[in-house]
C-alpha cells in the first residue's frame, strides 16, 4: 500500500483503491472469502505489498456458481432481456471503462508492473472497443434454416437456434490482466450466458475495480461474479465444478491440461489458449528498417511476457549480423525501471516466480552453450526487473529454443535454405504465432500457408482486433478467442424439426 502511495502522478481513486482490503463479487454484492482469509498482491517493481484481496476458495466458488447458475435460469437476464438489452449493458460497461481509463491503466501498470504509457494506449483501449465488438454481436445471434435432404421441401421445417451454452468458468492469466478479462466476458455476455472469473492471483485488482463498474452498469446479480484466489485451490474448483457448463482458460500448457481433467468430470465445454514459441521469420528481401525494430518489438514487448512473443527469430544469413545487431542496439537503448516512469520501456517481470524462471532458462541456454549478445541476468537487486537478452549460437533442441521462456528473451538463429525454414519453424509442440518479414509478398504468403499457427503476421507483429480470431494450433490451445469465431464456445446448436404434415 505504501508504495501505491509513494507512485508518482497516482490517481486519487487508485490510491483509495489499494488502500482497502478488496472483496469477491458474488451475486451482485462484494463479500469476504468464506475462509476470512486474504492474500496480498504486490508491486513487482519493488516487491512490496500493493494491496490485499479476499482469498477465494471452493466455497466461495461454489456460491458463485450457484448465483451465476441462478441468474441463468431464472433472473432478469434470461427470463426478460432481450439481446438488444444486453448489447446496451456491454456497451454501457465500455464506456464507464472509457471514462475510467486512467485508473484502469495505473492498477494494471503498478499490479503487473508494465509501462504506464502501454496500458495507456494498448490495454485498456483495447478492453473497451472490445467490448463494444461484442456489444454489436449480441443482436446478431443467429441459427439457420435447413432444407432436409432426405424429405421433400414441404414436409418439415427445420431450423437451428444457437442458444447460450450457460454457466461459464473464466480462469485468466496475469500478463494483459484486464485484457484478457474482457476478451472472455465480451462474448460470454453477447451469447447471455454468466459467468464465474477467477482472475490470476498476481493481478486480481482491475477486474475486481471492473466489477464494481458491472455493478454501476447495472447488470443484473449473478451475471458475472468475480472471485480471485490461487489456481490451485479457486481455480481448480471452478473447472471441476458441476454446474459449470463451459471452462475457458487461458495460461500455461501444463495448467490447461490439468483444466482438461477437471472438466472432464461433467464434461464441461473447454476452451484452452495456451503457451507458445512462435518463430519469427526475416527473409533476405525484408526491409530491415522495418523488420529490425518489428522483430525487437514482436519479443520485447510486455517483456516477454505474451504466449504470442516472437521468441525464435530465425534469420536469413546473409541479413543475420545485421538484424542481430540492430535488435541488440534497440534492446540496449530500453529504458528498464518502474512502470510509473515516464520514459519506462520495459518494467519488472510480473513476479519473483517469473523473475526466477526467466534467469532459469538464461543459465540453463548458457550451460548448453548458447551465448548473450546482450542481457542474460537479471537486472539490480531491487524488484524483478530482467534486461532484454538476445541468444545466440543455440541449437534447435536446446531448452530456450523449444519450451516457453515468457520473458523478454529472444533466441536469434540463423538460417541458409529458404527451403527448410519452415520444417525448423514448426519444430515445436506449440503453434500459436508466427511472422514473416519479406518485401516479396508471394514469397512471404508461401511461408505463412505451410505455418503451423493460429495467427501469422506479414511485415507486423502483435497487430490484434476484436475482429481477427486468435488462438492456437497443437499444444498452444482448443478454440478461438474474438472474431465471430469465439461464439461458437458460449453458445450450443439446437436443431429444431417440425413435421407440416
Ligand atoms: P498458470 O497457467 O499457472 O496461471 C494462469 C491461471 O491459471 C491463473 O489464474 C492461475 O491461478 C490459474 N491456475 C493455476 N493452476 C491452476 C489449476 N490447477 N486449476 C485451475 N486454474 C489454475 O501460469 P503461471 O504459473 O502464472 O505461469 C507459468 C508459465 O505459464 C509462464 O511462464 C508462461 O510460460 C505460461 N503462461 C502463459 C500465458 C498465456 O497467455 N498463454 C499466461 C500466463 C502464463
Ligand atoms: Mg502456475
Amino acid at each position: 500500500m505504501a508504495t501505491a502511495a509513494s507512485a508518482p502522478s497516482i490517481d486519487p481513486n487508485v490510491s483509495t483503491f489499494v488502500g482497502t482490503t478488496r472483496k469477491l463479487f458474488i451475486n451482485g454484492k462484494w463479500v469476504e472469502a468464506a475462509s476470512g482469509k486474504t492474500f496480498p498482491t504486490y508491486n513487482p517493481a519493488t516487491g512490496e505489498v500493493l494491496a490485499n484481496v479476499a482469498e477465494g476458495d471452493r466455497e466461495d466458488i461454489d456460491r458463485a456458481v450457484k448465483a451465476a447458475r441462478a441468474a441463468f435460469e431464472t433472473g432478469p437476464w434470461a427470463k426478460k432481456m432481450s439481446p438488444a438489452q444486453r448489447g446496451k449493458l456491454i456497451w454501457k460497461l465500455a464506456d464507464l471503462i472509457e471514462k475510467h481509463q486512467e485508473e484502469f491503466a495505473q492498477l494494471e501498470s503498478l499490479d503487473n508492473g508494465k509501462p504506464l504509457k502501454i496500458s495507456r494506449i494498448a490495454d485498456v483501449p483495447l478492453t473497451f472497443e472490445h467490448m463494444r465488438y461484442y456489444a454489436g454481436w449480441a443482436t446478431k445471434i443467429e441459427g439457420n434454416t435447413i432444407p432436409l435432404t432426405l424429405a421433400g421441401p414441404t414436409k418439415y421445417l427445420a431450423y437451428t437456434l444457437r442458444e447460450p451454452v450457460g454457466v461459464v468458468g473464466q480462469i485468466i492469466p496475469w500478463n494483459f490482466p484486464l485484457l484478457m478479462a474482457a476478451w472472455k466476458l465480451g462474448p460470454a455476455l453477447a451469447t447471455g450466458c454468466t459467468i464465474v472469473l477467477k482472475p490470476a492471483e498476481q493481478t486480481p485488482l482491475s477486474a475486481l475495480r471492473l466489477g464494481e463498474l458491472i455493478q454501476e452498469a447495472g447488470f443484473p446479480d449473478g451475471v458475472v461474479n468475480i472471485v480471485p484466489g490461487y489456481g490451485e485451490t479457486a481455480g481448480a474448483a471452478l473447472a471441476a465444478h458441476p454446474e459449470v457448463d463451459k471452462v475457458a482458460f487461458t495460461g500455461s500448457t501444463e495448467v490447461g491440461k490439468l483444466i482438461l481433467h477437471a472438466a472432464a468430470g461433467n464434461l464441461k465445454k473447454v476452451s484452452l489458449e495456451l503457451g507458445g514459441k512462435s518463430p519469427n521469420i526475416v527473409l533476405e528481401d525484408a526491409d530491415l528498417n522495418s523488420t529490425i525494430p518489428g522483430a525487437a518489438g514482436a519479443i520485447f514487448f510486455n517483456h516477454g511476457q505474451c504466449c504470442c512473443a516472437g521468441s525464435r527469430l530465425f534469420v536469413e544469413e546473409k541479413v543475420f549480423d545485421k538484424v542481430v545487431e540492430g535488435v541488440t542496439q534497440i534492446a540496449e537503448k530500453m529504458q528498464v525501471k518502474p512502470g510509473f516512469e515516464p520514459d519506462c520501456d520495459m518494467g519488472p517481470m510480473v513476479s519473483e516466480e517469473q523473475m526466477n524462471r526467466v534467469c532459469g532458462y538464461l543459465e540453463s541456454g548458457f550451460r548448453e552453450g548458447a551465448k548473450a549478445v546482450t542481457g542474460g541476468a537479471r537486472l539490480g537487486n531491487q524488484g524483478y526487473f530482467v534486461k532484454p537478452t538476445v541468444l545466440v549460437n543455440t541449437t534447435d533442441k536446446m531448452k530456450v529454443v523449444q519450451e516457453e521462456i515468457f520473458g523478454p528473451v529472444v533466441t536469434a538463429i540463423p538460417f541458409r535454405d529458404p527451403n527448410e525454414i519452415v520444417a525448423r519453424a514448426n519444430d515445436t509442440i506449440y503453434g500459436l504465432a508466427a511472422g514473416v518479414w519479406s518485401r516479396d509478398i508471394k514469397r512471404a504468403l508461401s511461408v505463412a500457408a505451410k505455418l503451423r499457427a493460429g495467427t501469422v503476421w506479414i511485415n507486423c507483429y502483435n497487430v490484434f482486433d476484436p475482429a481477427l480470431p486468435f488462438g492456437g494450433y497443437k499444444q498452444s490451445g482448443w478454440g478461438r478467442e474474438m472474431g465471430h469465431e469465439v461464439l461458437e464456445h458460449y453458445t450450443e446448436v439446437k436443431s429444431v424439426c417440425a413435421a407440416l404434415t
